[in-house]
């Protein structure tokens, strides 16, 4: 019993620490009062000619908590979510919404905004999503927004954005989603998009960018989707992709006999999709393949004797298909 009480002493004693520790942390005179003007400010220079405006419901009496298409936290103390899409909503996004420091998603696609990013999105230090895809928005991509480091997904697909792609985009360490296409961004695809290793989807087609592929995009482990069409890269990317992990994707049909072009491939990992048919017999031309997975397919007909090609092949897992004949005795530790 004795013990339970200190127990619960403690436990209060953190509850204090932790909320004073917050309070110190949030000094700043921001509140859910700064985040309501805030708001009237982006209201102010926005335009719908929606019949359901939710901008309509926006009634300063009220909370903001209490305004369509905003969301607050659980305390309702601080405004943490803007979903204003498909609204056909003109005008520009207003500097303001700097001052919404609590603000984790920001999702205004599918609109006709213009105007440009502001600099003080870089303020929205706790932005997890911003979704501006699809509207008409010009400029560039402002380099301040780097200071948004919890940000997961940074989609600005079709729109007019033109400029560089700021290095600082390489700080992001919890980036899931790039996707920046559809604009006019130019210069060179530099390599330091390789340091986020975080990224599974990065789409930069249709851009103005140049230069060579960069060689580590096949760093990126978790890259699942990687398009880059209609760009002025350079180089050729069957000596430089290196890794193609494509496992557990809802992917079908066959593996072409082109394969067989990506001659710097040192993994191929389609395990967990339902490809079927035969392997393609120029999987043999991959010389420098060390890791095959083909798991989990309907892989069909006889293995390719030209596996036998391969010499630095170190692991290989072809287990879960129906595929017959024997592997090539100089493999070493393999599954079928
Ligand atoms: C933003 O916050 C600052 C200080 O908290 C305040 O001075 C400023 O007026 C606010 N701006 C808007 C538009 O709310
Ligand atoms: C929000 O709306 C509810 C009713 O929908 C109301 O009970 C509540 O008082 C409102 N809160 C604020 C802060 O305006
Ligand atoms: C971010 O942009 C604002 C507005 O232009 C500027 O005042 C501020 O210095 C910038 N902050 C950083 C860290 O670049
Ligand atoms: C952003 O919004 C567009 C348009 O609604 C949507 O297709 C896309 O999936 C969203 N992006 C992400 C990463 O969810
Ligand atoms: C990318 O990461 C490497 C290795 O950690 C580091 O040396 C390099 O400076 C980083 N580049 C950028 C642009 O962040
Ligand atoms: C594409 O790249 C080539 C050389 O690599 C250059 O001559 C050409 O001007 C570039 N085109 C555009 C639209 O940037
Ligand atoms: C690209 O490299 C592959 C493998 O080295 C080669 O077969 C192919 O012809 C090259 N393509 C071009 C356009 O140079
Ligand atoms: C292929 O990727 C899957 C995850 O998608 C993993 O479980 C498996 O071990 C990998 N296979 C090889 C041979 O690396």
């Amino acid at each position: 019993m004795e013990f339970l009480g200190s127990f619960i002493i403690i436990i209060k004693f953190l509850i204090v620490l932790v909320l004073g520790s917050y309070h110190m942390l949030e000094a700043s005179p921001l509140s859910i009062t700064t985040d309501k003007e805030a708001l009237i400010s982006f209201k102010s220079q926005i335009f719908i000619e929606h019949p359901n405006n939710p901008l309509s419901t926006w009634d300063q009496n009220l909370s903001p908590c209490n305004w369509s298409g905003v969301s607050c936290n659980e305390l309702g103390q601080r405004v943490v979510g803007i979903d204003l899409s498909g609204l056909r909503m003109t005008g520009s996004i207003s500097p303001h919404i700097g001052n919404l420091s609590f603000l984790r998603s920001l999702e205004l696609q599918n609109n006709q905004l213009n105007g440009e990013l502001p600099d003080q999105l870089g303020d929205l230090v706790r932005l997890r999503t911003l979704n501006v895809s699809f509207n008409s928005i010009g400029g560039v991509i402002p380099s301040n927004i780097s200071q948004c480091k919890d940000l997961r997904i940074l989609d600005l697909m079709q729109n007019q954005i033109s400029g560089r792609i700021p290095i600082e985009i390489s700080y992001f360490t919890q980036l899931q989603v790039l996707n920046l296409a559809r604009n006019q961004l130019s210069g060179d695809l530099s390599s330091f998009l390789s340091n986020i290793s975080s990224l599974v989807d990065l789409n930069l087609g249709t851009n103005e960018l140049g230069g060579p592929i960069p060689s580590d995009l096949g760093h990126l482990m978790n890259l699942k989707f990687l398009d880059l069409t209609i760009n002025n890269l350079t180089g050729n990317l069957s000596r430089v992709l290196t890794k193609l992990y494509m496992g557990g994707n809802d992917i079908y049909g066959t593996i072409p006999s082109s394969i067989g072009e990506l001659r710097a491939l040192d993994l191929l990992n389609l395990s967990y999709c339902s490809l079927s048919g035969e392997i393609p017999s120029e999987i043999g031309l991959l010389n420098e393949l060390r890791v095959l997975g083909l798991a989990n397919n309907k892989f069909s007909g006889e293995l390719p004797n030209s596996l036998g090609n391969l010499q630095l092949l170190t692991r290989i897992d072809l287990s879960k298909n129906k595929l017959v004949g024997s592997m090539p005795n100089t493999l070493g530790t393999s599954k079928i």
